[in-house]
Formats: structure tokens, sequence, C-alpha cells
């Protein structure tokens, strides 16, 4: 069949909107057509050309929400008209990641998920007898795409696909890390450094886990008064600090945090968060996605004094499992997804999209085909 997608061609190129041959699903997979997509960090990471793992031509997009159009051979799980949320970590319950009881990291379709192709080792993208990559297994910048049945996630049906396609990502990844990875209990205190989208997220998470302190560090200002809408109760500008940061985040926290989160993939922040966790016990957790090749450091006497570092992918969250839940958080009011949204835009004018992110001038803007 014939879709309408943003293709990306080449690095640092602007995206082209251009109808796309996507082949049917074959066994296991699923047609889905794309209600919405939002724009990620990681989509502007690959188009940048940083990735090492980026492949070229490609259909971008991971952050996505849609409903399944067609099921191909065997699928079992899933049938037209169900809504999805297509999964950049799958969950196929079989594999010893799945078993282990310990982990999200589901490594079923690991290897063709890299490959930008599907399980069997094919695209189902073409333009003009190219062939085009997939993306995280999900390519969401097009009206319709083709995912494996164990990388979809079924959501209720009345949940308004523009809002809850922010679950794919951002918002999974930050209140996971808070529920799933930290385990914060009522009480705790938590410094989150970032306030993106998934550092507000990683608030709400704690808001919503009871903490005690919820202090939001980031350089810009603007992000101070939506921070406190979701939870925040503190917030600190390093910029405005006098003094290192550290000693000013243990001191604010009596002692340092419980729980701390690095939500900017920034290799220095990674270090001021873990040092100003608690002596004995604080626990940081790296949610940001540092540069490829890029190290941290610290002395280990932190660790032998207590603290610990860890970190976490899409919130330690077993999608299939789990997202339904966190779908249920929104529509109950639990959580808030609204004000992420800071664009709505048809997939036409995605470069814009691209390019508000870059700027920092949008949390995430939501492309609607
Ligand atoms: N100290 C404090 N805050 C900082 C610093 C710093 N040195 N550098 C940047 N920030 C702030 C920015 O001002 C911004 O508010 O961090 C925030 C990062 O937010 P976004 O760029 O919107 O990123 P987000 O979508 O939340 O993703 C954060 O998670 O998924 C990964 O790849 C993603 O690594 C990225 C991270
Ligand atoms: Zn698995």
């Amino acid at each position: 069949m014939k879709v309408k997608a943003a293709v990306a061609h080449a690095p640092q190129q602007r995206l082209t909107i251009e109808q796309v041959d996507l082949e049917g699903p074959k066994a296991g997979e699923v047609l889905v057509e794309i209600k919405a997509t939002s724009v990620c960090h990681t989509d502007a990471y690959t188009l940048s050309g940083a990735d090492p793992e980026g492949l070229f031509p490609a259909i971008l997009g991971h952050e996505g929400a849609g409903i399944v159009a067609e099921v191909g051979p065997e699928v079992k799980s899933l049938k037209p008209g169900d809504r999805v949320i297509p999964l950049y970590v799958p969950e196929c319950r079989h594999c010893k990641f799945c078993l282990s009881g310990r982990t999200n990291l589901c490594q079923a379709i690991r290897k063709t998920q890299g490959q930008g192709m599907m399980p069997d080792g094919t695209s189902r993208f073409s333009v003009g007898g190219t062939r085009l990559y997939h993306y995280m297994g999900t390519s969401t910048f097009s009206n319709y795409t083709v995912v494996p049945e164990i990388a979809l996630a079924k959501i209720r049906e009345d949940a308004p696909l523009d809002k809850v396609c922010l679950i794919g990502c951002g918002v999974t990844t930050g209140i996971g890390a808070v529920i799933n990875t930290a385990k914060v209990r009522v009480g705790d205190n938590v410094v989150v450094f970032g306030l993106g989208a998934v550092g507000l997220n990683v608030i709400q998470g704690a808001r919503l886990s009871g903490a005690n302190m919820i202090v939001g560090v980031d350089i810009n200002p603007g992000k101070k008064a939506i921070a406190e809408k979701l939870g925040m109760t503190h917030f600190v500008n390093p910029k405005e600090v006098e003094g290192d940061l550290v000693p000013y985040l243990v001191d604010l926290t009596d002692g340092g945090a419980d729980y701390a989160f690095e939500c900017i993939g920034n290799v220095n922040v990674m270090r001021q968060a873990l040092e100003c966790c608690h002596k004995g016990w604080g626990t940081c957790v790296i949610v940001g996605v540092a540069g490829a090749g890029e190290e941290i450091s610290t002395r280990p006497f932190q660790l032998v004094t207590g603290r610990t570092w860890k970190g976490t992918a899409f919130g330690g969250v077993k999608g299939r499992t789990e997202l339904p839940k966190i779908v249920d958080w929104y529509m109950d009011g639990k959580i808030i997804l609204d004000d992420f949204i800071t664009q709505v835009m048809p997939i036409e004018e995605i470069n814009t999209a691209f390019e508000l992110m870059e700027e920092g001038k949008a949390i995430r803007s939501v492309l609607t085909f």
C-alpha cells in the first residue's frame, strides 16, 4: 500500500514528506495506522548523524499511538480496531530477559531492530524501489507502520491517541525511573536534574510516590512554573548558586538526596547527581542518554560510602504489561500529559517540530496525520 511518511534520507537533512510503499504484515506482525506521534531527542540525535547506529534512508519516530488496521498470520493478542502504543522496548514474555523478573530489556528482536529491520531481517518500507530502514522497531513518522506483535501495548478504547502517544517514551521513562527503578518511598527526598519531558515526569512520579522534597535543578528558569504544577517543591538554578552545586544540594536536602535522577544526558551532571546523594544509602539513577563514547567518573569513595549508581531504559517498564496502567492513570487524572504538549501540528510541519525542540522552545510537539 501507499502511505504518507516523513523520510530521513541522510544525516542533517530535512525530512521530506513522501508517498512510500509499505508491505503488509507478515507472520507475527501488525499493520498500525498511526494517529499521532511526538518528536523526541533520540530522533534528533539519530538525524544529527552522531548516532553510530543510525541508518539511512529511514523512517524515524518512536513516540506514537495508533489503531490496528490489519494483523498478519499467527498474531493472537491483537485485532483490527485495537488501540495501541508501539514499543521500542518490546516484551516477548519468553526470552531470558523477560523471564528473569529483573529487567524490561527484552532481547527477542534486539538484533534485527538495531539493524533497522523487521524480525525476519527485511524491511516493509521502500520508496521508488529503494529500501527504507525501520527505526527503533516503531517508525511512527508514517501514517501506517508495521510493528511486531510483541512490540505493541494494547490500551483502552477511550484513550485520546493525540495525548497518550507521549506514554510511548518520555512519560514512561520518567515515571518508570521513579516507580520501577528507584522505587521511591513516601517521605523520600528527591533531586531531579534537567526539567525536560523526562525530568518533569520524574517529578510527577515522585509526587505519585509520596516523596517529601522534590528538588528540580535546571539552568532554564522557564521550567519552574510547570515543574511546580507537577509537584516540584524546590527549584535550583545552578547558575544562581554561589559556590559548588553539590554541597548546596546536600545541605538543602539535609545530608543528601535519597534518590537523584539525571535527565539530561550530561556526564558531568551525572557525577553531580551521584555526589549529591545521601551518604550510606543515596541512589543516583541515570535516565538521560549521553553521547556515544562518553564516560562517567567519580571517586570510588563515593560508592564505598554507600551511594549507588544505576541506570534505566524506558523506565524499567515492561510495555505490554504496564502501559495500560499508565494510560489509566492519565484517564483517572492521576498524571498530567496535556501540559507537556506545547505544540500540535500536521506531520507536514515535522521539520518545524525538530527546530522547536533544538531551540528548547518545545517540551513536546505532537504531530497528527
Ligand atoms: N544543568 C541543569 N540543567 C540542564 C543542564 C545542566 N548542565 N543542561 C541542560 N539542562 C536542562 C535543560 O535546560 C532542559 O530543561 O535539561 C533539560 C533537558 O530537557 P530536554 O532537552 O527537553 O530533554 P528531555 O526530552 O527531557 O530528555 C532528556 O533523556 O531521553 C533522554 O535523550 C534524552 O538525554 C536526553 C534526556
Ligand atoms: Zn523478551
